[in-house]
């Protein structure tokens, strides 16, 4: 009996802390990382910097929580082997980082590497996965983007595993990011893994260009949502498709591009990470990344990804189905010049079979609103036109009307 109640102390304890794992990022993970605007520039000043801006510009309410220091804090290992942050660019040590961030209202997140060094060439977590995870279990740390240089002989599957399994073992609940660029096909694995996987390379800072850096490539926002097939299906609550942090504001993209890329993120259902410099962001920025009803399209809870239902000459049109019966719609001109749309929704009946659910406004009928403008634009009984600029969008949500 003794045994019997132990047992069922233990498993419960474990059912508990999986638990804890698995209902951490529900809904795609919103923040900030130091990476697309700073590189290896990080401080204890900048970050500190960039949590004081999240909270007065409004984003922190919007919906950004984890405030992301990404490569470049760490120089070294202990006598210990435990890793030791940069005392110079972090004179105050990183708990005292993560308590400030959390008194904030915010959550603090960190980067490593599952190699020997990290991508900057910083020490990496090999060999030191459960030391690590203890450590930033005992700092606060809510979030961890993991990384996928210097690994020769190591194996994808196993080595997240391992970091995984090291995480949960140090007790504390944290978001786990993958980061390995889409090689082994994370989201076929990596459900159980962690809470994001990245699908590509990495993202630069234009539209729809290729950056060649010799042996890979970085890619425009129009590239990397381009990548994004065939892989629908695995992303869902607690487990994401990642195409990468955001470029809104980061000087590379104009306005309207931006408004693009931020609303394909949204459609997506991606991690929505801001990049960009929080003390000199533009109001024009600062709109498209507080957007209540486009960041709602996101953080719907139903965890869907969007899919393209149709491109015709540059033109895209993408349809996300949300909960309540509710779709959002997305028209994306990739063209260079602007194109008129006529969509008919009585004859654009769609069935999606991953969601199991079907838009069909000759059965059902819906109102209609513009997500950037705010303007209501009737129901689904008339066809829609619309013009819509060059390297822009309309996104639209329909709002199922209950009969
Ligand atoms: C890789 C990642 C980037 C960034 C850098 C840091 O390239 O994909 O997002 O973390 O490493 O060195």
């Amino acid at each position: 009996m003794r045994k019997l109640v132990i047992l069922f102390f233990v498993l419960s304890s474990f059912f508990a802390s999986a638990q804890k794992f698995q209902n951490l990022a529900l809904t795609p993970p919103m923040g900030w990382n130091s990476w697309n605007k700073f590189a290896c520039n990080v401080s204890e000043k900048l970050i500190k910097e960039a949590a004081d801006e999240l909270v007065s510009t409004g984003m922190r309410d919007a919906g950004y929580q984890y405030v992301v220091i990404d490569d470049c804090w760490q120089v070294s290992r202990d006598s210990m082997g435990f890793i030791v942050a940069d005392p110079v660019r972090f004179p105050s040590g990183i708990k005292a980082l993560a308590d400030y961030i959390h008194s904030k209202g915010l959550k603090f997140g960190i980067y490593s590497c599952a190699g020997i060094k990290t991508c900057a060439g910083r020490p990496g977590g090999r060999g030191h996965e459960f030391q690590d995870a203890y450590m930033y279990a005992k700092w606060g740390v809510d979030y961890l983007k993991y990384d996928w240089c210097n690994t020769e002989g190591q194996a994808q599957k196993e080595s997240y595993k391992l970091m995984s399994s090291m995480l949960k073992d140090a007790g504390r609940p944290i978001v786990f990011s993958l980061c390995e660029w889409g090689g082994s096909k994370p989201w076929e694995w990596a459900g159980e893994v962690g809470h994001l996987w990245r699908t590509t390379g990495d993202i630069f800072d234009c539209f729809d260009c290729e950056k060649k850096y010799g042996t890979w490539s970085a890619w425009g926002a129009m590239k990397i949502l381009d990548m994004q097939k065939d892989m629908r299906q695995y992303a869902g609550p607690g487990h994401w498709n990642d195409p990468d942090m955001l470029e809104v504001g980061n000087g590379g993209m104009t306005e309207n591009e931006n408004r693009a890329h931020f609303s394909m993120w949204c459609m997506l259902a991606a991690p929505l990470m801001a990049g960009n410099d929080l003390k000199s962001m533009s109001p024009q920025t600062r709109d498209i990344l507080t957007n209540g009803d486009v960041i709602a399209i996101n953080q719907d809870v139903l965890g869907v990804q969007g899919l393209k239902y149709k491109s015709e000459e540059g033109l895209e049109t993408w349809l996300k189905p949300l909960s309540g019966g509710d779709w959002a719609v997305c028209f994306l001109n990739r063209a260079a010049e602007p194109k008129m749309i006529e969509f008919d929704w009585t004859k654009n009946i769609v069935s999606d079979t991953v969601s199991n659910r079907t838009l069909d406004a000759l059965a059902e009928l819906y109102k209609i609103k513009d997500l950037w403008s705010k303007n209501e634009l009737g129901n689904t009984k008339k066809a829609l036109k619309a013009e819509v600029k060059s390297h822009d969008v309309l996104m639209v949500r329909l709002s199922l009307i209950k009969k």
